[in-house]
């Protein structure tokens, strides 16, 4: 492309990215719900044979935006993610325009600077002051480096000689993400090795179980090597208690994770902090930026409270001869990494965290919590809906019950209305379950929600289900 081209592509770039702010507070249609099918006939997927040039970047360009949702929106509440951060925007861009990789000093200077402040800050947090981390590819990679550092601490020889999973187990709450039984595939400890801790009626890991599942396994001849807690679960957003945990853990010389992907951003709040009282206990944890605190996705951390432990089990860097030398060894953040090439994703949190700082994450939290504890109130004084599990966070948990439905039809009219609510494309909310029912779970996690937009959904919600029932009405 020559430069008058990369001048054009520029403006057009910069005319997308206003249209698509200006649109923000107030496109009709957060989703139109295409179809595969759809996409492929309306848009020109397969890459060329021959070259287009820059119409073919622009019309590429336009079909991305026009076919993408609006995580944006007010009215989407679908994920632990959403918004938009300009700080963060601005850093994400820079990041890809100052191309480089982040294993070295030498060739991510000031990027490494930037990550290794914000993971001594993140550490000061947890309540790791001598301990370190680094940016990961997501709490699923977080949760499986924090295994990883788990299997090394209770046999450091696994590394070299390599590990029979058979016999060992790993303890993670009935209600873990996913990604808890993948990292437990990848290290090869197998799913059937993986204990589901009970958990209580608000969704959190209770400790007499967990006790009781480490003394089953021991009898039946396992070792438990690591205990996954959650703070901040996917559907109810429960917070596990660490305290509790982490003492079983300790008398029992097992490693602690602690799953703060969702959760880990209540630390910033004096309201909420206590939700992970003690987090310092534990040996490692994962917090993903990308989730409560808005930095566009991927931003997360690994923190660990003992360096060294990382160090080893990424030490299969000492091979890269041609990458890692010894000038700059204690501050390459190659070493303390499973990736080799690795995007800055540091810049972007860094400089979100300059514009706002400590007081203005903690003003986040409060809102978002506020928020969710909002449209909880609302669905309580509403005769047709339910909450389905207690809320602490941003995760509200509900279904509709009109007097109609009988209640064994609960589930599948609350699929039905979900899947409206979809078609419609007014609203973006996930479908989960709670305690084997279908649930509605909008979450608070994009910083355009408001009072209004929380109304909105729910008078949605009622007109699809009235639409649903009128539907019925007439068939019948
Ligand atoms: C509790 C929890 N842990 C881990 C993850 C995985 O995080 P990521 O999508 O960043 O890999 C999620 C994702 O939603 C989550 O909710």
């Amino acid at each position: 492309m020559n430069t008058a081209e990369v001048e054009q592509l520029l403006d057009a770039l910069v005319v997308h990215v206003r249209k698509w702010l200006k649109q923000s507070g107030n496109t009709e249609l957060v989703t139109f719900s295409p179809t595969p099918a759809e996409i492929r006939m309306r848009s020109r997927l397969s890459p060329p044979m021959e070259a287009e040039g820059i119409e073919g970047v622009l019309e590429g360009m336009d079909d991305f935006l026009r076919f993408s949702i609006r995580s944006d929106s007010k009215r989407f509440m679908n994920s632990l993610w959403g918004g938009f951060n300009a700080s963060a925007f601005a850093g994400e861009v820079l990041s890809v325009l100052a191309q480089t990789s982040m294993y070295t000093f030498e060739l991510a200077p000031f990027a490494t600077m930037v990550e290794q402040a914000l993971v001594k800050r993140m550490c000061e947090m947890v309540g790791f002051p001598d301990g370190a981390g680094v940016l990961t590819t997501g709490g699923s990679n977080g949760n499986l480096v924090g295994m990883l550092c788990g299997r090394h601490s209770v046999q450091p020889l696994s590394m070299h000689r390599g590990f029979d999973g058979r016999n060992s187990a790993i303890m993670v709450s009935a209600e873990s993400h996913y990604s808890v039984s993948m990292a437990a595939n990848v290290l090869g400890v197998g799913l059937s090795n993986i204990v589901k801790v009970a958990c209580d009626d608000e969704g959190r890991m209770r400790p007499d179980a967990l006790e009781e599942e480490i003394g089953i396994a021991k009898r039946a001849g396992q070792e438990p090597f690591c205990i996954i807690a959650t703070s901040g679960t996917t559907v109810r957003g429960a917070f596990d208690p660490l305290l509790e945990i982490s003492e079983i853990a300790h008398r029992n010389g097992i490693w602690l994770h602690v799953d703060a992907a969702w959760g880990g951003a209540a630390l910033f709040s004096a309201e909420h902090a206590s939700l992970m009282d003690g987090v310092s206990q534990a040996d490692s944890v994962c917090w993903d930026a990308h989730k409560m605190m808005g930095i566009p996705l991927i931003c997360s951390v690994f923190l660990i409270k003992d360096p060294e432990i990382l160090r080893v089990v990424c030490s299969h860097t000492e091979g890269a001869h041609y990458l890692l030398h010894n000038v700059s060894k204690d501050v390459d953040m190659g070493r303390i990494s499973l990736q080799c090439g690795r995007r800055n994703d540091a810049l972007k949190m860094w400089l979100a965290w300059r514009e706002i700082g400590d007081a203005g994450w903690a003003r986040r939290v409060e809102s978002f919590v506020a928020l969710a504890g909002e449209l909880e109130a609302m669905i309580k004084e509403h005769p047709e809906m339910e909450m389905m599990s207690t809320r602490v966070w941003a995760n509200v948990c509900f279904r509709m019950n009109p007097e109609s439905v009988p209640s064994e039809e609960l589930d599948d009219f609350n699929s039905r209305l979900r899947r409206m609510i979809l078609q419609r494309g007014r609203y973006m909310v996930s479908r989960s379950l709670v305690d084997g029912n279908v649930v509605l779970r909008p979450v608070i996690a994009n910083d355009g929600v408001d009072s209004e937009s929380l109304a909105g959904l729910l008078d949605e919600c009622e007109q699809c289900a009235n639409e649903l029932l009128e539907g019925e009405t007439l068939i019948g």
